[in-house]
């Protein structure tokens, strides 16, 4: 074995390749790189109304705790993180038309299909592009199982919420995972989990098990928390 061989056998691989800088418009890091795989995948998605459908009948018991955990929405603003098609946000703004309710989700395709009345924004819940203190309510429904960063995200919907304001996030139950084919990104939450990261912001917070329909009692899938901020004294 000659010398170059002896090296090559020795040598570090290469580090991998950093983009170019100024290049902003490229993904950096890998949460970047799989955000930007989760916002393709959710634009192919778009196309499926079947699985994501843009109204919910506003019976389903997800839309009717909102409703009575937020209360009166005249004159409110409200926030929906990964509104989707803004199925929710539709029967929100329905039943309050005064109320100023904004769609958030990184799926521009998705938001081509939230009604007019309500206020669409494209970018990611780890980095909510809204000041601190702005919506009197906020409510995440199947959408932080996709957010990756977790911790962030729940940070960033407790950062934008007024004092006083509420919360609510509706998702699934780690209890019951495998019950469906998920994609790698997609994370489930135990009860306390949720909890836990919720009260690093918020002063009241509580979580329960949640069904489809008011006669059909919860499987124990779908859970709710809910949360409300600290009024500032
Ligand atoms: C299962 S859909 C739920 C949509 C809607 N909340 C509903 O219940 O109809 C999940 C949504 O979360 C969005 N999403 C995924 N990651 C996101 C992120 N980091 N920031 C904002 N939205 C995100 C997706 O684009 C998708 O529209």
């Amino acid at each position: 074995m000659d010398l170059a061989d002896l090296l090559k056998r020795f040598r570090k691989p290469a580090p991998p390749q950093e983009p170019a800088s100024g290049n902003s418009a490229a993904p950096r890091t890998l949460d970047e790189q799989l955000r930007e795989e989760i916002r393709r995948s959710f634009d192919e998605a778009s196309k499926d109304e079947e699985h994501f459908p843009s109204t919910i009948d506003p019976r389903i018991q997800h839309v009717q705790l909102l409703l009575k955990f937020f209360g009166p929405l005249a004159d409110k603003s409200v926030l929906d993180v990964g509104c989707g098609k803004g199925r929710f946000a539709r029967v929100l703004k329905e039943q309050n038309p005064d109320a100023d309710i904004w769609g958030l989700d990184i799926s521009e395709e998705m938001l081509r299909f939230v009604p007019a009345g309500i206020q669409t924004r494209a970018g990611s819940m780890t980095d909510l592009p809204f000041a601190a203190s702005t919506f009197d309510c906020v409510y995440a429904t199947e959408s932080l199982e996709h957010a990756v960063e977790i911790d962030k995200a729940v940070a960033e919907m407790c950062r934008v919420l007024k004092p006083g304001g509420r919360l609510v996030i509706i998702d699934k139950n780690a209890e019951h995972w495998g019950r469906f084919k998920t994609p790698a990104w997609e994370r489930w939450f135990r009860r306390e989990e949720l909890e836990g990261l919720l009260a690093r912001h918020c002063s009241e917070v509580r979580s329960e098990f949640i069904s489809y329909w008011e006669d059909v009692a919860p499987d124990g899938l779908f859970l709710a928390w809910l949360a409300t901020k600290q009024a500032t004294k």
